[in-house]
């Protein structure tokens, strides 16, 4: 694959959105095309079943079938955007990937991290990330920042316990793929957490792996 498959993970609130937009003037600048993307969404398919999986109503969806969802919703996405951008040669910088189902649905929910890889191993089509950045921020931080700004979804109306569990999956995570996740502080300053994403992209593009 020509192109370059950026994701951005963390608990909600770590200020991936702000992230997103800073990097996409970093590449633009140097003249790469790039995509930016979100999931569960990306596509109007996708983004129909977003609405049914964050919807305040559906109270008793069940855990397989929210892991199934997030997996149907990333199918589509894989096929419809992500895999023909990254033919194209373009720069895909994705809100979320398959490590939010791994965390939130494998780990938090303890559907289990096998089962959850193993349901998206279909949806994934050989797509992984090239290198994922994990916003690290204390959970209890992170949700202060949420509360402060709009109403919640249903995810986000979990309890702390569930954004604790959710803040040790990625921590597991991180031990499991030492080289393609790099840690980032979250908690430090827009700029700082800037600068830390830009060096490590300029280490991975130095590496020439792209
Ligand atoms: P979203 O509203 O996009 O916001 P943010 O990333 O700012 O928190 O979050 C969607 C919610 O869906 C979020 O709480 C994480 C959750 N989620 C999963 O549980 N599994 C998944 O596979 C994905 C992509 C998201």
């Amino acid at each position: 694959m020509k192109g370059l498959f950026i994701t951005m993970e963390g608990p909600d609130g770590s200020g991936k959105t702000t992230q997103i937009e800073e990097l996409k003037k970093f590449f633009n600048d140097k003249a790469y095309e790039v995509v930016i993307t979100r999931e569960p969404g990306g596509t109007d398919i996708s983004e129909h079943i977003r609405s049914i999986i964050l919807d305040v109503n559906n109270d008793n969806l069940s855990y397989m079938a929210e892991a199934l969802l997030y997996a149907a919703s990333r199918a589509q996405h894989v096929e419809e955007k992500i895999k023909p951008a990254l033919e194209a040669g373009k720069v895909v910088i994705c809100d979320r990937f398959v490590d939010s189902s791994i965390v939130y649905q494998g780990y938090a929910r303890k559907i289990g991290i096998e089962v959850v890889e193993s349901i998206n191993r279909f949806a994934l089509m050989g797509i992984q990330p090239d290198i994922t950045f994990f916003f690290d921020i204390r959970p209890e931080d992170a949700m202060d920042r949420k509360v402060s700004q709009k109403s919640l979804d249903r995810l986000e109306k979990e309890d702390i316990s569930f954004h604790k569990l959710v803040y040790e999956g990625y921590k597991i995570l991180l031990k499991r793929y030492p080289k393609r996740i790099r840690r980032i502080d979250a908690s430090k300053s827009i700029d700082e957490v800037k600068n830390q994403i830009i060096s490590e992209i300029n280490r991975f593009l130095e590496g020439g792996l792209y």
